[in-house]
């Protein structure tokens, strides 16, 4: 058996027709950038976020560019923000002269160890940039009660947390609409991905709306008339009107994420060497992405490749290690908790579209790996 770590033409065929039309609309009224399926889509999103507001953009990461801009994430402004995640996290601080502030993860979620944000703040610290890794977001009560103590900024990044929700101040929000602005990832393989890249930015602010809405178009407020100096970040049209179909069985693609987890936790609950994820958030978590933590990762990792499993190390080095960012005087050991995820963690294929035979495939390809120890 072979299983692919991750695959679109599953789902595609499921739903070619539906893809096709939405495609087709749009190539027969030909309004490609910023068109009538981005507005639409951008409705959309407001109504499945519950945020006031929804900017497209090109992708992912230069919605996070865009939000650091807007909330003065910039010129050695420092930013706290955790040491593991995507790079795109920081290098958007870092792009626009501002300071990324490394801080330590929880052990258990992956996410931003918000005790150790607040004791690396200083006076020069303008905001908190948390990421909702994985499967869960990042504990925002604590994030906001930093943020109002010190009056910070907050930029959600919700990259990977399309649908997740958190209980914060006593009812459900979703992922990415707690903070003064949120960003979300359509990278193909996300919970809601496109066919090439797209991003969101989602804000219940009319002063960052109206700013994410110029800032998308070289900071043109009237064509032409450029009041700051923007970017050229477009949502395409094809993408909204792809994103679209996808959107209407998210709960879908979400549940079936979902029982994929629970089988995956019930064939390997007895492997010793296998420790699964564990849930620590009141709202929902979302299975993005299907992380154990492993002992022997890169034997098994290996060994999984041979038997045609795809896996995925998400993410071998964290932001402190990296080249780019050692003009900020990190060395290794600064970050424990993240170092030592960072050699244990091996993502497990997870789309809506896998089956039960192929996660007890996958499942006991683990099993007989571990036998040998
Ligand atoms: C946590 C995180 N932040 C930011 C991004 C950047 O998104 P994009 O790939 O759409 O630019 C990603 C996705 O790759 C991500 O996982």
């Amino acid at each position: 058996m072979k299983v692919p770590f991750y695959t679109a033409t599953r789902e595609y065929k499921n739903l070619k027709k539906e893809f096709e039309d939405a495609v087709e609309a749009v190539l027969d009224v030909g309004d490609f950038i910023l068109g009538r399926s981005v507005s639409l889509f951008e409705e959309n999103i407001k109504n499945y976020t519950g945020a006031k507001y929804a900017v497209g953009v090109a992708n992912g990461s230069d919605a996070l560019v865009i939000g650091s801009d807007i909330l003065g994430f910039k010129n050695d402004a420092e930013v706290l923000t955790p040491v593991f995640t995507f790079f795109a996290s920081s290098s958007c601080i870092a792009h626009l002269g501002g300071k990324p502030v490394f801080c330590d993860i929880d052990e258990e979620t992956f996410c931003m160890d918000m005790h150790d944000a607040e004791n690396r703040m200083t006076n020069k610290t303008v905001g908190i940039l948390p990421v909702h890794l994985f499967l869960q977001s990042a504990d925002m009560n604590a994030c906001m009660d930093l943020a109002k103590k010190h009056e910070l900024k907050v930029l959600e990044d919700a990259a990977e947390a399309f649908g997740m929700k958190e209980l914060y101040n006593g009812t459900m929000h979703m992922a990415g609409t707690i903070g003064d602005i949120g960003i979300y990832s359509f990278f193909p393989t996300k919970t809601l991905g496109g066919y090439g890249d797209g991003g969101m930015i989602v804000t219940n602010n009319e002063e960052y709306y109206l700013k994410a809405k110029s800032l998308r178009v070289h900071g043109a407020t009237k064509k032409y008339h450029h009041d700051y100096i923007g970017y050229n970040s477009r949502l395409d049209s094809l993408q909204a009107a792809v994103l679209d179909v996808k959107l209407k069985y998210i709960e879908k693609s979400i549940e079936l994420r979902e029982k994929h987890a629970k089988q995956y936790r019930s064939l390997l609950k007895d492997i010793p060497a296998v420790k699964l994820p564990i849930i620590k958030t009141k709202g929902k978590e979302v299975y993005y992405v299907f992380n154990i933590q492993v002992e022997k990762r890169d034997e098994l990792q290996i060994f999984l490749n041979k038997k045609e499993v795809g896996t995925t190390v998400y993410y071998p080095k964290s932001l402190h290690e990296q080249e780019c960012f050692k003009y900020l005087g990190y060395k290794k050991g600064d970050f424990p908790v993240a170092e030592k995820v960072c050699e244990s963690v091996l993502a497990l294929p997870m789309y809506p579209e896998l089956t039960e035979d192929e996660i007890s495939y996958i499942c006991e390809c683990i099993k007989e790996f571990y036998k040998k120890y």
